[in-house]
């Protein structure tokens, strides 16, 4: 799995923490920048993320800013793209094991870095459940015709 990670300038700091956590556990990525705390437009990040998921470039995007709102409205503006704005461990994994989530949003400025990389561990270890989800995820994708 590759993962393709972001930020804006308000979430360049978390960013990087967890770009060391996905390092350290073996997981490969892509990082999409930005590449300091100078001031960019989160829309244009977040696009390029959404499309390298939709594309199948990448396998799951994570993108944060300051809020994780921003990015999250723009990731799923991306024909194919499912971004859950997760801020608990719980909503991270249902955004998997229901709704099939292929992008992950946070807010530097909202949690901690710990419950941040517990977030993204979580979210990357669990499976889509399938079966009566799979219908509506389905049903999700037709909302976008
Ligand atoms: C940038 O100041 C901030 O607006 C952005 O990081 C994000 O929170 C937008 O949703």
């Amino acid at each position: 799995m590759l993962v393709a990670i972001g930020s804006d300038h308000g979430g360049f700091r978390l960013k990087e923490e967890i770009k060391k956590y996905l390092t350290k556990n073996g997981v490969a990525f892509s990082d999409f920048g930005t590449d300091s705390t100078e001031s960019v437009d989160y829309p244009a990040i977040a696009r390029d993320i959404a499309k390298a998921v939709a594309d199948g470039q990448c396998q799951r995007g994570i993108i944060v800013c300051g809020t994780g709102i921003g990015v999250s409205i723009a990731a799923n503006k991306i024909k194919g793209i499912r971004a859950a704005l997760c801020h608990d461990e719980f909503s991270a994994e249902m955004s998997r094991a229901h709704n099939d989530a292929n992008v992950l949003t946070m807010g530097e400025r909202v949690i901690g870095v710990g419950l941040a990389l517990a977030i993204v561990d979580k979210w990357l270890s669990t499976q889509f459940e399938g079966g009566r989800h799979a219908k509506r995820v389905a049903m999700l994708a037709e909302l976008e015709n």
